[in-house]
């Protein structure tokens, strides 16, 4: 049974007292909720990582960082390493977002380091994936994922690949209101998980969580999850309000897995 989980990715927003705020909003809107059967997961900017850490302390809400660079220290002007995240209490690291893919030049390559890194020093990788409009467009969705998925995992033992959480995000569906239907989210999902048999074997595709990115809300949130390969999902402009970040998680936790 894989266990949903609901990562928040707050992006380039909030400044610390304001994250500090949110996180301190959330934690007390799932205080009143049994949110046991799912895990939740805050990604603030790197500035606000250490405070959110402590606002969470005591809680089962988790933090996790939006990237990070593989080696461990160095000359490497602007850059944030698996220790410097541990230290500030991250246990997640998002790797792979199509914003970093398409605006600071992210490659399968370079995301395939970070996850040897991530998985190097303990820490849990959601790595990212996904086809833009133009590609699916062109029938070219499978292949596209098919590359990222195969590059961006490669070389990972079994005993690790276990660990590591895939994000498809559609990059049509990312912060355009436009989500995919269940009904592609699923079929595409399947196909990640039926690479990752083939690659791996059955059992070890069965247990790695996949999730969903791209305009989910908590009125979208029931049906995604329902769909047999949707093991949770990546939220973005959602996760900012209070409200509708709890109100994904409780849609989410009602919906078990068997
Ligand atoms: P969105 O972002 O929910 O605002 O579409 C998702 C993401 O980029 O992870």
């Amino acid at each position: 049974m894989r266990k949903i989980i609901i990562a928040g990715n707050w992006k380039m927003y909030k400044t610390i007292s304001e994250a500090i705020e949110l996180a301190n909003g959330l934690k007390r809107e799932l205080s009143s909720l049994d949110y046991a059967a799912v895990d939740v997961v805050l990604c603030p900017p790197y500035t606000a990582l250490s405070e959110v850490s402590e606002v969470l302390s005591g809680t089962e809400i988790k933090l996790g960082a939006q990237d990070v660079y593989w080696e461990d220290e160095g000359a490497f002007t602007g850059e944030v390493s698996c220790p410097m995240l541990k230290d500030a209490g991250c246990t997640y690291v998002i790797i792979g977002h199509s914003e970093r893919r398409q605006f600071f030049s992210e490659t399968n390559e370079t995301v395939n380091k970070k996850l040897k890194a991530i998985l190097k020093h303990g820490l849990i990788p959601i790595v990212c994936v996904g086809e833009t409009l133009a590609e699916r467009e062109r029938n070219e969705t499978f292949k596209v994922l098919e590359n990222q998925v195969k590059k961006s995992l490669a070389e990972i033992s079994q005993s690790d690949i276990v660990k590591v959480i895939i994000a498809y995000e559609p990059v049509w569906a990312i912060g355009t209101g436009r989500t995919a239907t269940p009904a592609q989210a699923e079929e595409t999902q399947k196909y990640i998980r039926d690479l990752l048999s083939a690659v791996y074997n059955k059992t070890i595709s069965e247990s790695i969580r996949i999730q969903y990115g791209g305009s989910v809300k908590p009125e979208n949130t029931t049906e995604l999850m329902k769909q047999p390969d949707v093991d949770g999902a990546l939220v973005g402009g959602a996760s900012l309000k209070i409200l509708s970040f709890a109100d994904i998680i409780k849609q989410a936790g009602k919906v078990s897995k068997g």
